[in-house]
């Protein structure tokens, strides 16, 4: 089989969408909409595809630097489509194998559609294959012009069109394979004489069928798939098809997703068998998460790592984190970015931790702040307990070390080491390291005075007065 190449069309600004944002670099579930006709060629087996760019050129590139196969290249005025297939050309002059021709802002192609294409493409022994769908409202597509025995003869722009053409049903879906070698020489003639003034690529179709060259069609399985984002009502009609492919996709291989409407999982997360996934809860970025998880509503986890086992609870927030088997958090813990958590740790309400590692088996219960901390195995951290961590100029570490009890309402004044089994009583301020197997404990002595309320009360002064 020759080799496959793809030009994905993105030079363009979206002006549609109102933003000072390329189009193409808004993003669906997580991954900027270029991404996904990028995926979808590299899974078609493309190996080699150029991004033809324009505006925010810079902003395209950055984003594919780290891809070997991607190559970009410039089209610094947009003139049409056919003249954008004209920039890639020098990037793929030696190459003479199959054309995919894609748009960045058509991102729920499929891969299968890809293939199913391709094999069209090769069926037919076609020179252009067009992908097409058939719409009830055609309006704003160009539409697909055949003759009697079913080949595609033109692709008509609806501003070119006439009544009759505006009336076909079946649209240019804008994607495309053709073979290499005639798509160079056939965009290298192209002209701008139409109602736009623009160089279109779809006239290589009316090149072919003048050189005696077969066009065929094949209709997308699914409309939905070449669905072009122009505006943000359709960017969030393709996350809603694409939430529920991602979803679907993760309920057959084992996870139960109690309203999958209402999970907001982005492309590339992965989750294991058996793991809950309850409404509302979002999942982002290289999260991974094990097996027979609950994640329960209103979590929001973005870029962790999660073992088997763990509960999150209702509202808790997880960043940048790593959380080893049967942890529990939460409900409305914060996990922020740096936080390490060992088998067995729980983390309960309003905890928030930061740079911290905890030690397997380790509680922090309640309300507590944990900041640039190293916290050993089975430390008990009291409800109300604070890492002093910042001076107001520099950062600090607290290092507990295990087995040690933090009784309630502590602060630990960093750099401070609280040696191991030591026992910090209730209401301590921390200020100098704890050796081990000992007592801290600072505080004014209590002092009660007996009958000091009542007479207080007597002489007036402790009444409560009315506003
Ligand atoms: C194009 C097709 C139309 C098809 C429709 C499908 C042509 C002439 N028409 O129309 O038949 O039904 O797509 O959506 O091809 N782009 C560039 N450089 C340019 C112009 C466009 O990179 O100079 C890119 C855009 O960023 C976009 C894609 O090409 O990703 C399609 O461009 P767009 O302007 O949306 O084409 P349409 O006029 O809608
Ligand atoms: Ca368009």
């Amino acid at each position: 089989m020759d080799s496959v190449a793809a030009i994905i069309l993105a030079a363009g600004k979206g002006t549609r969408m109102k933003s000072k944002l390329v189009k193409v670099m808004h993003t669906l579930a997580g991954a900027p909409l270029i991404q996904y006709p990028v995926t979808a060629a590299r899974e078609a087996d493309a190996s080699r595809i150029v991004a033809v760019v324009g505006h925010q050129a810079e902003a395209v590139r950055t984003f594919f630097n780290d891809s070997a196969d991607v190559a970009c290249a410039l089209q610094e005025e947009q003139n049409g489509t056919g003249h954008a297939v004209a920039c890639a050309a020098p990037l793929l002059r030696d190459f003479r194998g199959r054309v995919l021709i894609l748009c960045g802002d058509v991102p729920l192609i499929r891969a299968v559609t890809l293939r199913e294409l391709l094999k069209e493409h090769s069926r037919q022994g076609a020179t252009v294959t067009v992908l097409t769908a058939c719409v009830d409202n055609p309006h704003g597509y160009g539409r697909i012009v055949k003759d009697a025995a079913g080949k595609v003869v033109a692709i008509v722009e609806e501003k070119d069109a006439d009544p009759d053409q505006r009336a076909i049903r079946e649209i240019n879906s804008g994607i495309y394979c053709v073979e290499g070698p005639f798509l160079f020489d056939a965009v290298s003639r192209l002209g701008s004489d139409n109602a736009q003034g623009e160089y279109y690529l779809t006239d290589i179709v009316r090149t072919a069928a003048g050189r005696g060259l077969v066009c065929a069609s094949h209709p997308a399985g699914d409309p939905v798939e070449v669905m072009g984002i122009n505006d943000r009502v359709q960017l969030a009609e393709a996350e809603a098809v694409l939430r529920m492919r991602i979803n679907q996709a993760h309920m057959r291989g084992g996870v139960t997703i109690r309203d999958p409407k209402a999970a907001y999982i982005d492309n590339g997360v992965v989750i294991g068998r058996d793991t809950v996934v309850h409404p509302n809860v979002h999942i982002t970025g290289r999260t991974e998460i094990g097996r027979e998880c609950v994640i329960e509503p209103s979590a929001v986890i973005r870029g962790c790592r999660i073992g088997d086992r763990v509960t999150v609870k209702a509202g808790s927030v997880l960043e940048d984190s790593v959380v080893h088997d049967d942890a529990s958090i939460g409900p409305m813990a914060h996990l922020r970015p740096g936080t390490v958590l060992m088998e067995e740790v729980k983390v309960g309400n309003f905890v928030e931790t930061k740079k911290t590692v905890m030690g397997k088996g380790a509680k922090a219960s309640h309300l507590t702040y944990l900041g640039d901390a190293e916290v050993g195995r089975d430390v008990n951290i009291g409800c109300g307990t604070i890492t002093c961590n910042y001076d107001g100029v520099n950062k600090h570490r607290t290092v507990i070390e295990d087995n040690v009890f933090i009784g309630s309402d502590v602060q630990l004044v960093a750099p401070v080491t609280v040696g191991r089994n030591a026992l910090v009583a209730a209401g301590t301020t921390v200020t100098k390291d704890v050796p081990p197997d000992s007592l801290a404990i600072s505080r004014t002595e209590q002092v009660n005075k007996e009958g000091w309320v009542t007479k207080k009360r007597a002489t007036g002064r402790g009444k409560k007065t009315k506003e």
